[in-house]
């Protein structure tokens, strides 16, 4: 069947079965390999990106539940060359130690600040829960998402 999907405010009509999981057109279709296949479940994170602002699994997303919706992942955010300020922040802070979880990480964390960019740490750990991490850069992740609200919030980058 086809289906039309708007990701990274692009449109790309693909032929998938309609249960067919987001992650898997967003990886096998359109080679958009920033979202991770961890457990597969909807258990931890690592395949998070943005459907219409809000954080969403996209392992268990069925591809015919975002006809009309908007689809962003991390590509979708900056570049290496123009990084967007949570992809800064991730760096400057060195949050990332093997880097499996941090894009899911930093789309959970994109959302959240669109919506807050001051969240406290209790706001940052509930907006992150469904994030799981085994490397343990939890302290560095929290200083990146302020520091990215940071710079969202006031343009600043100094
Ligand atoms: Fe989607 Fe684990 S791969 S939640």
């Amino acid at each position: 069947m086809a289906v039309t999907l708007n990701v990274n405010n692009k449109t790309h009509e693909i032929t998938a079965d309609p249960a067919t999981p987001l992650l898997y057109v967003l990886r096998d279709e359109l080679k958009l390999n920033a979202a991770k296949f961890g457990c597969g479940l909807g258990q931890c994170g690592s395949c998070t990106v943005m459907v219409d602002g809000e954080a969403m699994l996209s392992c268990v997303t069925p591809v015919m539940a975002l006809a009309g919706r908007k689809v962003t992942t991390l590509e979708g955010l900056g570049t290496i060359e123009a990084p967007a300020p949570i992809q800064a922040a991730f760096i400057e802070m060195q949050a990332a130690q093997c880097g499996y979880c941090i894009p899911g990480m930093m789309m959970s964390a994109q959302a959240l600040l669109q919506k807050n960019p001051e969240p406290s740490d209790r706001e940052i750990r509930d907006a992150l829960r469904t994030n799981l991490c085994r490397c343990g850069t939890h302290m560095r992740i929290l200083a990146a998402i302020k520091r990215a609200g940071q710079v969202m919030k006031t343009g600043r980058t100094g």
